[in-house]
């Protein structure tokens, strides 16, 4: 287990870069599977969640070569069935699998997908998914070790309406649809903009989507798709981590790569809680202006609104904001499991079940911790704490980074799921810290 020894209390200064979105580049790669001729994905980051998704392709037959420089090849001209021993030793590792199901039922006529991982906040269940799947026809057996999915009658457009916008359903809509046969009608679905560019993606690729008001897309199935040379939407996710961590240290951050439009919502809230930004044509400085930070109620919701992975590098800062925060989750019930460790380190964030500062959500009178309270400022100390889930876990390393003290920080290498060349980014922004395996 991988661990980094950090002596906080010192500003981030400095400039990252970021690549494509780990959202959307991982559904890039599966989108490739469906076309006849190969495809160029550019600015592939290079993270865990990344090598997961290339290790199960080429277990399929798919070349790839990943260039330095972030330029992804895949030719999917060989695609094979690959043996279920050799699928399932990446049980457990990503969620992307899952969206092998209808690529795969297209080429192959039988898909098999290993049991499901990644970040544990909430239960996560793939009922939509399957229901989704029945829809178009496909047959599903569930195994002691995965799934197996077979199309034994081929797979035929359908009308699927989605209780919640989940954006991995309406990705497994979009993968499926395009290529089965005949019009698929989808409302309720998720319009993230990672989702539009998968959108563009498959349409490159020769697919006809069109995406209506009120969350309604409609996908005309064709019989043959081709590769596809795109650039991947840059990672919001990312961008708004840094600018959390400026603001947490009283910093200054520019984020190269990031874009003003995809993260309108994260602006806003940036600047009521008191972080200065600037945009510029190649991305977006983030900087701490001096003064009090302020507090902010808002909820958690669906694109258009204040995206859930915003939330855990936010609260970071909201601990040295003045006044009472108030945060509603209402994408995953539960969390806020990370925030144990920023209480141990000083914070005061108190967690309740009830739906707090907003609109009665899903996970109201669930007995969900769902809604937080955070009182600041507060002054964080070093601590011992241990990494639980991606954006949790950055948002730990941040506490750490803004704490007075040296912090030991375990179970790092989560953290290389979504951000790439994360230690060396620390080092270029001066942090403070030694790294050991
Ligand atoms: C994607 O997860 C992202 N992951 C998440 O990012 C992100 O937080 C989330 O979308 C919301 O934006 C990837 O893209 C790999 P959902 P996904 O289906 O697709 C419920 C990160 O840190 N649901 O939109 O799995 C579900 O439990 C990660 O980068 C069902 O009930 O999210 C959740 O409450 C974490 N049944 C809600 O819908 C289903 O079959 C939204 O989930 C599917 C989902």
């Amino acid at each position: 287990m991988s661990q980094i020894t950090v002596t906080g209390g010192k500003p981030l200064v400095g400039r990252v870069d970021i690549k494509g979105a780990k959202n959307l580049v991982t559904k890039a790669m599966v989108a490739a599977l469906l076309g006849e001729s190969p495809s160029i994905l550019r600015d592939v980051p290079f993270i865990s969640d990344v090598e997961i998704v290339s290790r199960l392709l080429q277990l399929h037959g798919v070349k790839i070569e990943h260039s330095a420089d972030g330029v992804m090849h895949l030719d999917p001209s060989n695609v094979a069935s690959a043996r279920m021993i050799d699928i399932d030793a990446h049980a457990g590792s990503s969620r992307i699998p899952i969206l092998f199901c209808g690529p795969l039922l297209h080429r192959l006529g039988e898909a098999f997908i290993p049991g499901l991982g990644g970040c544990h906040i909430g239960d996560r269940p793939i009922d939509y998914h399957f229901e989704v799947l029945r829809k178009f026809g496909a047959v599903i057996e569930e195994l002691e070790n995965g799934t197996r999915l077979s199309a034994p009658k081929g797979l035929k457009g359908a009308k699927i309406s989605l209780p919640y916008p989940s954006v991995g359903a309406t990705e497994q809509v979009l993968l499926t649809a395009t290529r089965a046969q005949g019009i698929t009608e989808l409302t309720g679905a998720a319009i993230e903009p990672e989702i539009m560019d998968l959108i563009s993606i498959l349409q490159k690729m020769g697919a006809i989507i069109s995406v209506d008001t009120d969350r309604v897309i409609r996908i005309e199935g064709v019989a043959e798709l081709n590769g596809f040379d795109h650039r991947a939407l840059f990672d919001r996710n990312e961008a708004a981590s840094w600018a959390c961590a400026a603001l947490a240290t009283k910093g200054e951050i520019f984020v190269g790569g990031a874009r003003q439009q995809e993260m309108s919502m994260f602006l806003n809230v940036f600047r009521k809680v008191g972080g200065a930004f600037e945009i510029q044509d190649d991305g977006i400085r983030f900087y701490h202006p001096g003064g009090d930070l302020r507090p902010v109620v808002l909820e958690t919701d669906v694109h258009p609104g204040f995206m859930t992975d915003w939330q855990q590098p936010l609260v970071v800062a909201l601990t040295q904001a003045k006044g009472l925060s108030i945060i509603h989750e209402t994408v995953y019930e539960n969390r806020f499991g990370f925030t144990d460790a920023l209480v141990q380190m000083g914070a005061q964030i108190q967690i309740y079940r009830e739906c707090l500062g907003g609109t009665a959500c899903r996970f109201g009178q669930r007995n969900f911790n769902h809604s937080a309270v955070i009182s600041g400022p507060t002054e964080l100390k070093a601590a011992d704490i241990r990494v639980p889930d991606l954006r949790g876990g950055f948002s730990h390393m941040v506490a750490a980074l803004a704490a007075q003290g040296t912090s030991v920080v375990t179970n790092v290498q989560l953290i290389s799921r979504g951000y790439e060349h994360f230690l060396q980014k620390l080092t270029d922004l001066g942090a403070d810290f030694t790294y050991s395996e």
